[in-house]
């Protein structure tokens, strides 16, 4: 039998991109094993993001990196996968010598062949968009698992076209999965021990697939794959305002292996940045959503996504994010300054025209609320009961587990009898604004 080449993935960005690395790795899962040791790699892939300008800056500073490791090893290659890969295409081949291989997200099939031509001395390049390719039926391998939750793409691209984001042109058109492949892929995970599965697509609840004459829209979905067994819970992101129904919402109330955890990612309260980043709603239809996920999940988090500083931003329309915020008391956040991309519609129509350290001194008061917030939040769990998912033994000591309830908030514990991929029956005694507490019952 020939000997397996060592591959090495190292992954930057979104949830969607650790998904594709484990696509990746089955591609070629026939030549090649993953390693987690970068050394021993015969072939290292960086699976890249370009949704801010400091993600692409990191990617820069590896491949440097990389070329020195490339001028020890001689038969080192290195590829690069992902969102950059497809925005920046040959450039990366021309301006950074260590880079033997570009391969954009729809274009991972291809990779053994791309391999051939990297082998015999060339660069190879594939960065074509598709409008079908949804890696349906290929099993992806999870290389750098906790054997307990994994991740299932099930739709790829996204058409929203928010003015500031690069991921229409870097992942291509929106399409969904057969979702008889998702439903198998869940039945086989959890046969394998799995006890958590996150649906992954950019905008989730655009999902449709069409079957003779019923349609398989996301709600319908998520049944489907709560159905597969109580003892699997069940996630998704992200969602996009314009779309969080109250079908959805009822879906995840009828069934308890439905996490009550909803991110909803709102950018910004104000009206008037809003409708500049094309976000197609307003703050009251966004503060409505709201009021339908308290009205019908009331037990739910709500965690969100905020950008600082978007072009002509004024301190007014600030304050209606801090008001926003506020007023939603989110459990968690994302928060990020505004990074002009180019080719976006933000960076040809308006003038990207806050200063740094405004865009800077307004993330810090976006930061400093939401850790009030989150505190906040926290502390209303304080005496709850709640179901913990172990899902390995707490970074801090190793005689407690960590683990998270429904909501997604991270619980630690005494190990006692449990075991990893268990269910833990834990009382929340105390927290911190990104712990809870807890001991057994
Ligand atoms: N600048 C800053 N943040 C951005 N995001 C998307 N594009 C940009 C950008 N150009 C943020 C949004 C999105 C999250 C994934 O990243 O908040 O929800
Ligand atoms: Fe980054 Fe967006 Fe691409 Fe994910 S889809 S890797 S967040 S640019």
């Amino acid at each position: 039998m020939v000997q397996k080449k060592k591959l090495y993935i190292e992954t930057y960005g979104c949830q969607m991109n650790f998904s594709d690395s484990e696509i990746v790795a089955s591609v070629l899962a026939e030549t090649h094993e993953t390693t987690n040791d970068v050394k021993e790699a015969d072939l290292i892939f960086i699976n890249t993001c370009s949704i801010r300008d400091n993600a692409e800056d990191r990617v820069w500073k590896r491949l440097i990196q990389l070329g020195y490791m490339k001028r020890k090893n001689k038969n080192l290659k290195v590829g690069i996968l992902g969102c950059m890969a497809e925005r920046l295409k040959e450039k990366l081949l021309e301006q950074q010598a260590a880079v033997d291989l570009v391969v954009g997200p729809d274009a991972y099939r291809n990779l053994p062949k791309l391999l051939n031509e990297v082998g015999s001395g060339q660069n190879a390049i594939n960065v074509i968009l598709s409008e079908e390719e949804t890696y349906a039926d290929i099993s992806p391998v999870r290389y750098d698992s906790n054997g307990v939750s994994a991740y299932i793409s099930i739709m790829r691209g996204c058409e929203n076209f928010c003015s500031y984001c690069v991921v229409p042109y870097t992942r291509g058109k929106e399409r969904s999965r057969d979702p008889q492949t998702i439903v198998n892929e869940t039945n086989r995970l959890f046969e394998e021990g799995y006890r958590e599965v996150t649906l992954l697509g950019q905008n989730v609840n655009s999902y449709r697939w069409q079957i003779d004459n019923s349609m398989v829209d996301f709600p319908k979905l998520l049944e489907m794959v709560a159905i597969v067994n109580p003892q699997l819970r069940v996630r998704f992101a992200t969602s996009h305002p314009k779309d969080l129904s109250d079908d959805l919402l009822y879906t995840i109330a009828k069934y308890p292996n439905l996490c009550k955890s909803i991110h909803l990612p709102v950018q910004s309260g104000s009206d008037n940045m809003l409708l500049k980043m094309n976000r197609k709603y307003t703050r009251t239809w966004y503060l409505d959503r709201i009021a339908a996920i308290k009205r019908i999940l009331p037990d739910a988090s709500i965690s969100t996504d905020t950008i600082s500083g978007f072009c002509s931003e004024t301190e007014a329309d600030h304050q209606e994010t801090l008001s926003m915020m506020e007023h939603v008391g989110y459990d968690f956040a994302y928060m990020f300054k505004y990074s002009e991309r180019p080719d976006t519609a933000a960076s040809k129509r308006f003038p990207d025209d806050i200063p740094e350290e405004v865009k800077a001194r307004r993330l810090q008061e976006i930061i400093d609320l939401q850790s009030k917030l989150s505190l906040q939040q926290n502390k209303k769990d304080v005496g709850k009961i709640v179901e913990v998912l172990v899902e390995g033994v707490s970074k801090r000591s190793k005689e407690h587990f960590s683990g998270r309830n429904s909501q997604n908030k991270v619980v630690v514990f005494p190990k006692e009898n449990y075991k990893i991929g268990d269910y833990a029956t834990v009382y929340i005694y105390e927290c911190t604004g990104g712990t809870l507490k807890g001991r057994t019952l």
